[in-house]
């Protein structure tokens, strides 16, 4: 592998570092409390992370996600890790009727209802939700569903990365929250094929998680997915023209549940 793809990372951190460090420090001069929360820091410095970086790393997945979301994504979708609402603007309004946020950074939950209102969804019509839960905690998330309400399509982009226990997380909501028949869409960076790159996304995974919420870098999400037994149908495919070498190596999926 090239020098130069295994410390791409690098010039990342430092960009993030730049554009993060600062609003995050002033976060902390008003509120010091912060300072016992580390979790809460960390969010911070996502949350700012996140509006320098969002919508260039959205533009990156764009055509990704007009195959994925927009020909696939119809009745009430759940996404999860929801972060500024990108997902959005990619959803067909005619075919969604309700879009739930899921997202636990609460920093990011007025981007979102921006996102949302824009799109037509809203909190005052019933179309919108926002919940504040990680993908964990399937049982706030089935509390805080209307009936409890299942949900249709359930999207994860780019977030899997970061949950504690994806397989446990993705096997509790489609079983417990998704309807039969209903699908999961995902986009996500994962483990690489290649051993030199698995290599590297494994050292450099410390350091990645520590500054951005928990994001890992090596994580086989996409085949912790497919291995599960829940699915009538699976479609698992790559990112196309991806440079091999790239550290933030993409899977793209489309898996239908069992009536
Ligand atoms: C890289 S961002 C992606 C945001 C959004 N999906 C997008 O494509 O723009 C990852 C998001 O996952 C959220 N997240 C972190 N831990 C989570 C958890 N346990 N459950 C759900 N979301 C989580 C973060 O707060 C962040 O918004």
């Amino acid at each position: 592998m090239k020098l130069s793809a295994a410390f791409a990372l690098l010039t990342d951190l430092r960009y993030a570092i730049q554009a993060a460090l600062w609003p995050t420090l002033k976060a902390l001069w008003t509120q010091p409390s912060l300072l016992f929360r580390p979790q809460l820091i960390s969010r911070q410095f996502m949350a700012h992370v996140w509006t320098a970086f969002g919508s260039s790393v959205d533009e990156g997945g764009r055509i990704v996600k007009q195959g994925l979301i927009t020909p696939n994504a119809q009745g009430v979708v759940l996404d999860i890790g929801a972060g500024h609402g990108h997902t959005i603007s990619y959803l067909d309004r005619a075919k969604v009727t309700k879009y739930v946020a899921l997202e636990p950074n609460q920093l990011m939950h007025n981007e979102i209802r921006k996102a949302a209102n824009i799109a037509g969804f809203s909190e005052e019509a019933g179309t919108l939700i926002i919940l504040p839960y990680g993908a964990e905690d399937t049982h706030s998330i089935i509390s805080a569903l209307e009936k409890p309400e299942l949900v249709d399509t359930l999207i994860s982009i780019l977030t899997l990365c970061s949950i504690p226990s994806p397989e446990a997380s993705i096997q509790g909501l489609v079983d417990q929250v998704v309807k039969p028949g209903g699908q999961f869409l995902f986009y996500e960076h994962v483990l690489s094929p290649r051993k030199d790159v698995a290599w590297w996304q494994r050292f450099w995974t410390p350091v990645w998680k520590s500054a951005f919420d928990g994001c890992r870098l090596d994580r086989p999400t996409d085949s912790m997915v497919d291995k599960m037994d829940v699915w009538s149908s699976k479609q698992l495919w790559g990112k196309e023209g991806e440079d091999e070498e790239n550290l933030w190596w993409h899977s793209v999926g489309r898996f239908v549940k069992k009536e």
